[in-house]
């Protein structure tokens, strides 16, 4: 099978340019594993990013034959025409050939308080007991809790390719994912954090982000969820939400 590979390394002035690999195949062979294949055989020097090898870790994204993909989850035998062309994701600063940087999604992803809060902040620190939750208030939440934050569905937002400052599919669906949550107390804040003209208002629904997700998550769905929940929050009757960046 052959491999063509976008490759780049700004540290070194390498510039962009397409590099061609011919690997053997092997059943079951996974676009990550025809890589690891070229990087041991062919040249040490090809930049990839990954980790466990089975679609959980979420560091192997990439474009590959144009979709972002994780490449540790795409057989290389769903590719009926050679070559399968393999570059880095989109919307991303390039560090090397097929490794992106993620600080600033994992910045805004941060942004949006990912974790349980309580009122009482001694209970969140220190809590002795669980918090009872049913079925039915587990499945207002659970598809959303399956994010691997692979940054899959940023790379392929038409919204983050022309707003940098975009909150992004992925931060807005782990938004979504706390607020509905029946354990949760801090919506008020998270909201008001994503109630500006780079948060959830910005969001043309192309519903690429849903599309390409490969845990089933569809953050298309959460922020049109979270409009509504901005618009009927007990705040925008009296007082304006504050518009917290
Ligand atoms: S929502 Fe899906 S595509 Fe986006 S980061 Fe999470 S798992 Fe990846
Ligand atoms: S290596 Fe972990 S998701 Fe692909």
């Amino acid at each position: 099978m052959i491999l063509r590979v976008l490759r780049a390394n700004s540290a070194q002035q390498i510039r962009p340019h397409y590099q061609t690999f011919e690997v053997p195949m092997e059943p079951g062979m996974t676009v990550l594993g025809a890589l690891l294949r070229a990087k041991e055989r062919v040249d040490h020097s090809l930049a990839i990013r990954f980790s466990c090898r089975m679609a959980s870790c979420g560091s192997c994204g990439m474009k590959i034959n144009g979709l972002p993909r994780l490449a540790c989850y795409t057989q290389v035998k769903e590719f009926r025409s050679a070559p399968i062309t393999v570059e880095p994701l989109d919307h991303y600063p390039l560090i090397r050939d097929l490794v992106t940087d993620f600080e600033a999604f994992f910045e805004k992803h941060r942004g949006i308080e990912p974790y349980l809060v309580r009122q009482n902040l001694d209970e969140q620190e220190t809590s002795e007991s669980e918090y009872v939750q049913g079925p039915n208030e587990l499945d207002d939440y659970l598809q959303f809790s399956y994010c691997i934050k692979c940054g899959l569905c940023n790379a392929a937002c038409p919204t983050v390719s022309t707003d940098p400052d975009f909150t992004g599919p992925q931060a807005l669906g782990q938004a979504y994912r706390y607020v509905a949550d029946s354990r949760d107390e801090g919506a008020h804040k998270r909201l008001q954090a994503i109630d500006h003209e780079h948060g959830i208002w910005r969001c043309h629904f192309a519903g690429a982000c849903s599309f390409v997700c490969p845990k089933g998550v569809d953050p298309a769905l959460a922020i049109q969820r979270l409009r509504r929940s901005v618009v009927s929050a007990p705040s925008r009757k009296g007082v304006p939400l504050l518009h917290l960046r």
